[in-house]
């Protein structure tokens, strides 16, 4: 093996809708890991905004959220020299190879999908076919790259199975083709919980606003919202079964000052919720302050942007463009002559 070959990266692939701004949630437990990984995989991100048409969706606004994602992608760390960073309905290999995947995807493995059930609830008046093969093409963005690992949620858990399985199953059918991809889960990566219901994950459709923190809210909003938290009725900072509330504090916390449970426990001792809440507030702030200022700096941009997602989206291409050919040739397409 060339050294070349024996110090070849893990290439990383992942993707985020562009719906709303992320919450702490987003970014502690995904987006700033992406930001970590670049240094030792090559990494390709997306905005996916041919997912984002599986709901109805306002073009002004789709169109204004993919910009606002892709800078706060940006913002958050994600460099755009180090790693592909791009659109996805900007490179069409996407919906090709998603056509191609759907004739070797069976209805019936689609038909389990717990999120195509929990979606189709939702939104009963828009029960489309693209929200049914939704993860045919979440299948095509991995595989088009030829993905190692895919840093996900435990809710695209079902759909990384689903895009494995699909690998596996062309590949025997047509010879091998597709890597076929592994989750990647973070080491660093902490679930973040409702601060108003910590039993459940923070989202961004918490009916309580002061349940999730988004990363572009102001210093008092943050404040204000961390001294709402809800907490429990004893008054000790430690981390222990049963204290939802001020665990799900602490492993924010943790995130935002590197410090371990033990320090988090030593340094609140004798001390109330109050003032406990006060310095997660102030801590969550101040480090998601440069992250609101370089996203504004981004955003008064436009042509800087427009630029970075150009070059990422070429770039995108270009790494498609062979292994779709591949599949071409390998279903029995007529080749380009
Ligand atoms: N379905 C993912 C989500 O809603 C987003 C996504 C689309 C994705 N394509 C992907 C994630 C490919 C990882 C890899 O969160």
């Amino acid at each position: 093996m060339s050294e070349q070959q024996e110090t070849k990266k893990q290439r990383i692939f992942s993707g985020i809708q562009p719906t709303g701004v992320f919450t702490l949630g987003n970014y502690i437990g995904a987006i700033r890991n992406w930001g970590q990984l670049q240094q030792d995989y090559e990494c390709i991100y997306c905005i996916v905004d041919l997912h984002a048409i599986t709901v109805m969706q306002k073009p002004a606004d789709l169109r204004a959220n993919t910009m606002r994602c892709y800078a706060m992608m940006l913002a958050c760390g994600i460099d755009p020299k180090q790693s592909v960073a791009f659109v996805q309905s900007r490179n069409p290999h996407h919906a090709d190879l998603s056509w191609v995947l759907s004739c070797s995807t069976m209805f019936g493995e689609l038909n389990r999908m717990t999120q195509f059930k929990d979606k189709s609830a939702r939104h009963a008046d828009n029960i489309n076919a693209g929200l049914f093969t939704y993860p045919v093409l979440m299948a095509a963005d991995i595989l088009a790259y030829n993905a190692d690992l895919v840093p996900i949620g435990a809710d695209q858990k079902q759909h990384l199975e689903l895009a494995r399985n699909v690998a596996i199953r062309f590949n025997q059918r047509y010879g091998e083709t597709f890597t076929v991809p592994e989750p990647y889960i973070s080491p660093a990566g902490a679930k973040v919980m409702s601060l108003q219901d910590p039993m459940k994950k923070m989202s961004k459709s918490d009916e309580n606003v002061n349940g999730c923190v988004y990363i572009l809210d102001d210093k008092d909003t943050i404040l204000r919202k961390f001294r709402r938290a809800v907490t429990d009725s004893d008054a000790e900072v430690c981390y222990r079964e049963g204290k939802d509330g001020i665990n799900n504090l602490m492993t924010i916390y943790g995130c935002v000052t590197g410090k371990t449970m033990d320090e988090i426990t030593a340094e609140f001792a004798g001390k109330g919720y109050g003032d406990f809440k006060t310095a997660v507030g102030e801590a969550v702030a101040d480090h998601l302050a440069p992250v609101r200022d370089e996203f504004a700096r981004l955003s008064a941009d436009k042509a800087y942007l427009n630029a970075c997602i150009d070059a990422g989206s070429e770039q995108a291409y270009r790494l498609t463009r062979p292994i779709l050919s591949k599949v071409y040739r390998r279903v029995g397409f007529i080749d380009r002559k």
